[in-house]
């Protein structure tokens, strides 16, 4: 794999089970790009340990998000997926990036600032530690250490990518020019909302009712539609956040025809929600069982994933290792 502008570069925390808005948000997007250019896409474990976090859990959640990523489409053949601890290169360009990234810079990042002031830190035993502190400088090692030039990711990354650009850039001032300054690719993500409280994001932090489950029984996904909240006060003349919502989840599973026609049911004036929740629901239910039938394939046999992990991990690996390579040499550290 020729690792140039061209390369993707994207990475994703191990959470629980994926959900619709995780898909839409970010996976569908990786699926897609997966015939355009070489894609390296990651689990990125090691930033999950930057907030409180079972050990235990980690590594199920781990390997399970590389089986639902599989299950959604990317594709081995076309692209490397591994899991980021199983590449260490990482963490040693995250501490030499960390040379070339002020104190103040970081102290900037809002991420941290949200991070270090949210309920979680306040229990006790739970710290706001230096791994919190330099999470995005191991961002920037991840995408840098591929040397790609477009990562696809939310405006929430906006700060973290430019801050990726900044390192390179300042590494390159002194070093000549080695890394390539990677561009975020804001791609148009659906904003969807939950079902539950059209007013949040859709997010399994607020709770399973508030969010659609990748592989979610089919009766209870039809039930989180049927529920979802549509009209909450008088009529008005513009669409009401949770029937906008309905119509962006139409959208984004692809259903346009049928979005367009009861869009237009809706300017009408005949639109019925239960006709609306019912093409939502069907739209859902429909990707669901397609990646449930490939996840079901996959975990078929444990063993052949485990492997094939290990081996795409190992790939990564060796593009990691050559750049750690000649970027030893160029900030004066012994070869090895
Ligand atoms: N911080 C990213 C997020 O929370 C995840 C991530 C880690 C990432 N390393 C990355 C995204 C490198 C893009 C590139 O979404």
């Amino acid at each position: 794999m020729n690792t140039n502008q061209n390369t993707v570069f994207s990475g994703i925390q191990p959470t629980s089970e994926m959900h619709f808005g995780n898909y839409f948000g970010a996976v569908k997007n990786w699926v897609a790009m997966q015939d355009k250019y070489n894609c390296i896409y990651s689990v990125v474990d090691y930033h999950a340990m930057t907030m409180p976090y079972n050990p235990k859990e980690l590594q199920n959640k781990t390997m399970n998000m590389v089986i639902d990523l599989l299950a959604c489409g990317i594709d081995p053949e076309k692209s490397i997926l591994f899991i980021q601890s199983l590449v260490p290169e990482h963490v040693e360009l995250c501490w030499i990036l960390s040379c070339f990234c002020s104190y103040g810079e970081l102290q900037r990042m809002t991420q941290f600032k949200d991070k270090s002031e949210s309920d979680q830190m306040q229990e006790k035993g739970n710290i706001v530690s230096a791994g919190l502190f330099i999470y995005p400088v191991l961002q920037a090692a991840d995408i840098l250490v591929y040397k790609a030039g477009l990562v696809p990711v939310g405006k929430d990354q906006e700060q973290h990518l430019e801050l990726s650009r900044n390192i390179a850039i300042r590494f390159n001032n002194k070093h000549g020019e080695y890394f390539r300054e990677p561009k975020a690719l804001f791609t148009e993500i659906p904003k969807l909302m939950s079902l539950a409280d059209s007013t949040k994001k859709m997010s399994k932090s607020l709770g399973d009712q508030h969010c659609v489950r990748l592989f979610e029984e089919e009766a209870s996904i039809r039930k989180k539609v049927k529920t979802a909240v549509t009209d909450i006060g008088p009529k008005s003349d513009t669409m009401s956040p949770g029937v906008a919502n309905l119509f962006e989840l139409l959208k984004a599973c692809d259903k346009i025809e049928i979005y367009q026609s009861l869009l237009n049911d809706y300017n009408a004036g005949t639109l019925k929600y239960v006709s609306l929740k019912e093409n939502v629901a069907n739209a859902l239910v429909e990707l669901s069982k397609k990646f449930s039938a490939r996840k079901a394939e996959i975990l078929s046999n444990p063993k052949a994933i485990e492997e094939q992990v290990h081996a795409m991990s190992g790939k990564a690996r060796s593009i990691a290792k050559e750049t750690i390579r000649e970027v030893r040499e160029l900030v004066g550290l012994p070869r090895y």
